[in-house]
This record gives C-alpha cells, structure tokens and sequence, in this order.
C-alpha cells in the first residue's frame, strides 16, 4: 500500500471541493423537476424531514469513516470500510460502491458535456432568432448522434470525449487539482446563479398562460413552497424525497469518504460537514427553484411548466427564453446558465473519479496519472450506451440502479456497519474528536436507531415500489 501525502491545500478549499462534490447537476435539473412531479409545496416537508434524519447522519458517518481510514493511510472506500471492521465482505461493499460512481459518471459526465456546448452554442448565436419549436428540435437533433443536423457531425460524442479528458486531466493533477477547481468554479457558480436568480424573480408577466393568466415568476416560486401536508400520507413522496436527498448530498457512493480520508487525524468533521452540507441545500433549495421553473412560469405560464416539468426543460426550453433579453444578454444568460451547471458538474463528476483512483492506489500503488486515465477509459466504455441510445432510456435505467437504488443499498449498508458493527461507542468519538461544533446529543439515538430503520424502509419502497 502506497500512502500518498497529498492533504487538502486550506479548510475553505475542503469545503468548497465537498461542497462542490454534493452541488451537482442535480441541484438545478433533478431537484426543481422533482419538486414539481410530486406536487410542488407537497414535496418539502418530507425532504426536508430526510434531509435532518438521513441526510445529516450521512454526512457524519461518512466523513468520520473516511477521516478514521485515512489514519492507516486508505485512500478508497474497500480500504476504508476494511479499517473499521475485518472483514471481506465490507471490502466487497466497498468496491460496488466503486462500480456505482463509474456507471453515475458514465451518464452524468455526458449531461456535463451538453452544459459545454451549450455554453458554446450560446457564444455563438445558434439559438438566435429560433423559434421555441426550433431551440427544442435543436436539443434532439443534436442527442439523435446519427442524424444530428447540429453542425458539428458526432457533436454530442465529441463533446462527451473532451468532458471525459478535461476530468481526466484535472484528475491527473491530483487533489491540488480537484481543489483549484472547486476554489474556481464554486464562487463562479453562485454568483451566475445569484444573477439568473434575481432576473427570474424580476420578471413580469407575459400572460401566456390560459389557466394562470398574471402568473409571473412568483407564481412558479409560489407553487414549489406552498406546503401540502396532504402528500405526508404518500409514500412515494418520500421515496423521491428520500432518492432526491442522498443524490443531492453526494452520499452511499464513497466520494466523501474518499475525500475525508485526506484530512488530519484532529481535523474537525462536525462543522465542515454541516458547513459543506448546508451550502449544498442553500445552493438546491434557494437557487435551484429559483431560475428554470420561475423563469418558465414567468414566459410561458405556470399551466406550461405544470405540463412540461421535465429535465430537459434546462437545454430545450432556457435557450429560447433568453433570447427574449435580445442577442446580446441572451449570450449572456446563456453563458451564465450553461456555464453555472457546468462547474456544479464538473466538481461532482472529479468527486467520482476518486473511489476508483484511490482503490488502485490502495491495491496496486498507482498514482494519480494512471488511475486518472483508466478511470476516464472505463467511464468512456460504460458511458457510450447512454451517448448512442439516450433516447431509448437508456439513461433512465442508469439513474435508476445506479443514481438511485445503489445509493440507497450502498447507505443502508454503511449505517448498518458504522452504528453497529464499528459501533456507536467509538462511531461518536469519531464525529466529535477534534469538533468545532457541538453535535446535540440526541443524534447519537437518530444514528444508531432513526437513521438505519429509515434506510431499510426506504429500501424495501425501493425495491417494491421503483420510482421511475
Ligand atoms: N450530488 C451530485 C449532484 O447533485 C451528484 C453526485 C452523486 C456526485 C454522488 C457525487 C457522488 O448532482
């Protein structure tokens, strides 16, 4: 076993890449979608019900195993797991989780590299004077990789190609690298998202929408916050709640762990892990609701966004409502949104490409060059499926076992381990050594207890209710 000496640059810099770890894609294209698919106000509670008793928990459990295996000098989750408790089988559990983050990051990079192109073709004034039909048929021309009339022929595999290296080739400069990143791209990210937020909220009424005819962008925000607490009886709420939460946090694949391994043996958890977790919720809760759908609402109708919520609202229906700012800031606002999600996503897909790294370390010594290449290589392979046949839902399938079910599994597992196996006598020492903050007592019951009986119910919905 090779121990590197890499160690996180400063705190602010931990912070950031965590935090750029959990702010992903999902923040600003799964989360608001989510929200409206399961009846908008209906939708808070119980995330945020999951966000207290699993999210948190989580947090902890992560960062505090991974600090705790980075002691013995493990940089991968087989490694880390096997620190705690000797056993194959967790070694075993660990390296699925290594599989999960190849096949997220397999169709989550290819998400990545649409946000670059369109960031692109923004520069460019492709969407210039298209209709609204016309910026949608864009965005399935340019997924329909054989027929594309783009421009660019195989764009869209060209594209995922060079999203693919630039990871590869930040992931090859090691942590240094994964930092400067964060340190770059989270700042960069808040603050086009604080400006495509205020313009959201300033917008008048267009009076598009039959049902809602001065429905403006407020009327969008209006419909995400207004709790329901009828949905608190409907449990496929809270599965997607549940599903939301964990992807959302970045936990049950390993990349915190992997992270948290590079931290001192006295260095907090407990506030960096709060710190890191909340910004990520300012980041999904705040901004998140606060551009496409009030945005949507504000052109086209809150009765339009109802009908049409879906993921792919971001890249067919943005570029047209830009270009209502005329050229010029439609360029602008094109840059600002494509470019915003592309650092939420790039600082999420570097995260999962470290398990992978880390586990070739730990098993063969190799550094990060080799384990950089053969990552991007495996990514490449498992991701061409959902690049050549995106439309045949191949996608869906992959965030289903792998964006979901895995996660839950991966969770389940961990929690189990930490507050029985590990055991919670010295799983609290772990958390609170070294703490910033005082942890209230009470969550040591919500870990042993809450937190693993929550996961198996939401485990057995997993199983005998699928989401999708
Ligand atoms: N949290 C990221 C997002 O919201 C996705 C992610 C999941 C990243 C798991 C790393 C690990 O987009």
């Amino acid at each position: 076993m090779s121990k590197s000496n890499e160690a996180w640059g400063s705190r602010i810099g931990l912070i950031l890449a965590m935090a750029g770890n959990a702010v992903g894609l999902g923040n600003f294209l799964r989360f608001p979608v989510q929200a409206v698919q399961n009846g908008g106000g209906a939708f808070i509670i119980p995330y945020l019900v999951c966000f207290v008793l699993m999210g948190i928990p989580l947090l902890f459990i992560e960062w505090s195993s991974g600090r705790y295996g980075g002691k013995f000098g493990n940089h991968s989750t087989p490694y880390i797991l096997d620190s705690m408790v000797k056993g194959r089988v967790l070694k075993y559990i660990g390296v699925f989780g290594i599989f999960t983050n190849i096949a997220v990051v397999s169709y989550y990079a290819y998400i990545e590299s649409w946000t670059m192109s369109y960031v692109f073709h923004s520069l460019k004034g492709t969407f210039v004077g298209m209709s609204q039909s016309e910026v949608a048929g864009f965005f399935d021309s340019y997924i329909d990789i054989a027929h594309s009339t783009t421009g660019i022929p195989y764009e869209a595999v060209l594209f995922y190609i060079l999203c693919l290296s630039i990871n590869v080739y930040i992931l090859s400069k090691g942590l240094k690298g994964i930092e400067k990143v964060a340190k770059i791209g989270m700042p960069l990210l808040i603050l086009f998202g604080v400006i495509l937020a205020v313009r959201g909220y300033t917008l008048g009424t267009s009076g598009a929408s039959e049902m809602f005819p001065d429905a403006n962008a407020w009327d969008g925000l209006n419909f995400l916050w207004t709790p329901q607490y009828s949905s608190l009886l409907d449990l496929k709420v809270w599965m997607a709640a549940a599903g939301q939460i964990f992807f959302t946090l970045s936990v049950g694949m390993g990349t915190i762990h992997c992270y948290a391994a590079y931290l001192k043996s006295k260095d907090d958890i407990a506030l960096n892990a709060v710190s890191a977790g909340f910004m990520n919720e300012f980041v999904e809760v705040v901004l998140g609701s606060a551009i496409v759908i009030p945005i949507a609402a504000g052109y086209l109708g809150l009765d339009w966004v109802l009908n049409n919520a879906g993921f792919g609202m971001a890249f067919q229906t943005m570029p047209y409502l830009f270009q209502q700012w005329g050229p010029i800031l439609a360029a602008i606002g094109g840059f600002m949104w494509f470019g915003l999600l592309f650092f939420a996503g790039i600082t999420s897909s570097l995260a999962m490409g470290t398990p992978w790294m880390g586990f070739m370390r730990d098993e063969f010594g190799w550094g990060s060059n080799k384990g950089a290449w053969t990552f991007g290589a495996l990514a490449l392979v498992m991701g061409l499926p959902t690049v050549f046949f995106f439309k045949q839902g191949v996608f869906d399938e992959y965030d289903y076992w792998a964006g979901t079910v895995s996660l839950v599994v991966f969770a389940m597992m961990e929690t189990i381990l930490f507050s029985w196996i590990f055991g919670l006598k010295k799983g609290w020492r772990e958390i609170t050594d070294g703490a910033d903050i005082k942890v209230p007592n009470f969550y040591k019951y919500i870990i042993k207890y809450v937190t693993p009986l929550m996961l198996i119910v939401v485990f057995l919905g997993a199983l005998f209710s699928p989401l999708n």
